[in-house]
């Protein structure tokens, strides 16, 4: 399929590495519409989503995030789109993400993801011992992310130059197909 025709830039990456402001930035400069995973099952459930963790669990929330994001990946419309960190677990997700879109993983050191993620109520995932749990995950999850197109390690890298890099590396990628 020729690259530009697939017309999704999709964001990966574990919590807390920026996926949500990178998308932004990045939507804003490519005149695109920006679209989050999380928020899409947030509206469609209309519940939150620590809310659907402590109702039925991280299964029932994964089938619906699956859902959502085959939603997503079937729009029509030319989109950046920012997915939740566990989207990846799924063989089915990683698949629909490489066959509609430029997949990119943003990563960062864990002490930076700790401070980014520390104090926030929102992640069901990284309540209580928040640096153990990062660890924890961090650790289960290795290699999880390295099906993306492109990895970038954002440590030290402002917002913009993490979306300059993705838009010159997607061109780069779209002129070699
Ligand atoms: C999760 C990441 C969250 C959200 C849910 C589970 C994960 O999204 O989907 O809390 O398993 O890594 P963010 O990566 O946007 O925080």
């Amino acid at each position: 399929m020729e690259a530009r025709s697939r017309h999704k830039l999709i964001l990966i990456g574990f919590m807390g590495t920026g996926k949500s402001s990178v998308s932004r930035m990045l939507a804003e400069k490519l005149g695109w519409e920006r679209l989050d995973a999380d928020e899409e099952i947030e509206r469609s459930e209309n519940r939150e989503i620590r809310t659907i963790f402590s109702e039925e669990g991280e299964e029932a929330f994964r089938d619906i995030e699956s859902r959502e994001l085959q939603k997503l990946m079937e729009r029509p419309e030319p989109a950046v789109v920012a997915t939740g960190g566990g989207a990846v677990l799924r063989d089915n997700n990683r698949d629909v993400m490489l066959s509609n879109g430029y997949v990119v993983a943003l990563k960062a050191s864990p002490d930076n993801i700790i401070s980014r993620v520390t104090l926030d109520k929102s992640r069901p995932l990284l309540q209580g011992d928040v640096a153990g749990r990062v660890h924890r995950l961090l650790e289960q999850r290795k290699g999880a992310y390295d099906f993306a197109h492109l990895s970038i390690d954002t440590t030290g890298l402002s917002i913009e130059e993490v979306v300059d890099e993705i838009v010159r590396e997607w061109n780069v990628y779209c002129s070699s197909q």
